[in-house]
């Protein structure tokens, strides 16, 4: 039997009670098929306080030797004065992304029958949004001057070099090739010019590559609108790190909630190894409480399967919460929805 080699992130706030769940899942899945080694990592905004430690170089390398890695979410108390400057998501999650060249952000969006839609009429809601992960705004490129003055000067340069955006809308068009065959460029090219010509540059030139893909484009503040207007227009969408960020969030919004939306940190090389988690964070609000939806980290674990190429395995973890999620009713805890969806495997 293979042995698949995991490291496990569990996280802050609910990221270790959405983490237990998806183990669980993980586990009664591939069972007889393949074994999970689980290394369990404490890195987080808890382990940081405790021994001013983020992640060293050896943590990166040791990271660097499995097959895969499980985040749950990370982040502390957001008014606690030694987490400010976003250091543990720069320090821990960013850093993770950049040192292991997870260049593509995969988040995908479905409306799953019996999930309740905040819209109207949805329609059929089933896109993915192929999120550049390595450049933009997140690279940290900035500076201020005269900080806390009434003069204070605060630059973030958006980097975008012609090779970070060639792969990632490579990807995005092999993504559109194999669904159904369109792709939307979103930006925002009648502001951002000197990047927006870029990405719009390079979508035109690769489309010619991809004659059974559809391509079309929105700034990204129109996207806001059709994502609540007509999400079903949407196949694919390939945009830069920030943009994608915020595209998500309202994705999941519109498709039953944060607690349901998952992705992949993904080295489509398969240099380095990829990492899946679900879009929210840590949720301070609601941790401890046993109030999370872990549905969002278990549909991260499908994402995980399928990229280690344990397709069927993947679609069996799908099918159950599809399953469960067609049946839901009332309020239930972590735990109850994670016992539902390994009940429904
Ligand atoms: P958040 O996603 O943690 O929470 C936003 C809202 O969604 C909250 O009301 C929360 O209760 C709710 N929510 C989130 N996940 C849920 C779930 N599984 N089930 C039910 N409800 C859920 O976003 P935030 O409040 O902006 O950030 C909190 C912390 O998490 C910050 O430190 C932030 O930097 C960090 N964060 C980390 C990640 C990550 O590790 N990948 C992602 C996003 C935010
Ligand atoms: C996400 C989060 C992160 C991001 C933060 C915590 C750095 O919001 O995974 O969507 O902005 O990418
Ligand atoms: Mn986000």
């Amino acid at each position: 039997t293979r042995t698949i080699s995991l490291a496990v992130i569990p996280g802050d706030g609910i990221g270790p009670e959405v983490i237990s769940e998806a183990l669980e899942v993980l586990h009664a899945v591939v069972d007889g098929d393949a074994v999970v080694d689980a290394t369990h990592y404490p890195f987080g905004a808890g382990h940081f306080l405790e021994t001013g430690r983020i992640l060293d170089d050896a943590d990166l390398a040791a990271l660097a030797g499995h097959d895969a890695i499980l985040l749950g979410a990370v982040g502390g108390d957001p008014r606690d004065p030694r987490l400010t400057g976003g250091i543990i998501e720069r320090g821990l999650l960013l850093k993770l992304r950049f040192a292991l060249d997870h260049y593509v952000n995969l988040r995908p969006t479905r409306l799953f029958a019996g999930v309740p839609s905040p819209l109207a009429a949805p329609g059929e809601v089933d896109f993915v949004v192929v999120r550049e992960g390595t450049e933009g705004p997140y690279v940290g490129n900035g500076g201020a001057i005269r900080v806390g003055t009434p003069h204070e000067i605060a630059n973030e340069v958006s980097v975008n070099t012609a090779f970070g955006v060639e792969r990632v809308v490579r990807f995005g068009f092999e993504t559109a090739a194999k669904r159904r065959g369109r792709l939307t460029l979103v930006h925002k090219t009648n502001v951002l010019t000197h990047a927006g010509g870029l990405w719009q540059r390079t979508v035109d030139r690769v489309a010619t590559e991809y004659p059974s893909v559809t391509v079309d484009y929105l700034h990204v503040d129109a996207a806001t609108i059709f994502l609540v207007t007509d999400p079903a227009r949407f196949d694919t969408i390939v945009t830069d790190n920030l943009f994608g960020d915020i595209l998500t969030d309202l994705a999941a919004a519109i498709s039953g909630g944060i607690g349901l939306a998952a992705s992949g940190n993904v080295n489509p090389d398969g240099a380095f190894p990829s990492m899946f988690e679900p879009v929210h964070g840590s949720a301070p609000d609601i941790a401890g409480q046993g109030k999370a939806d872990p549905t969002a980290a278990i549909l991260s674990v499908a994402m995980l399967l399928d990229h280690l190429g344990l397709a069927d395995e993947a679609a069996r973890v799908t099918a159950a919460v599809a399953a469960d999620l067609a049946s839901r009713s009332g309020r239930r805890s972590t735990s109850e929805v994670g016992a539902a969806i390994q009940a429904a495997l």
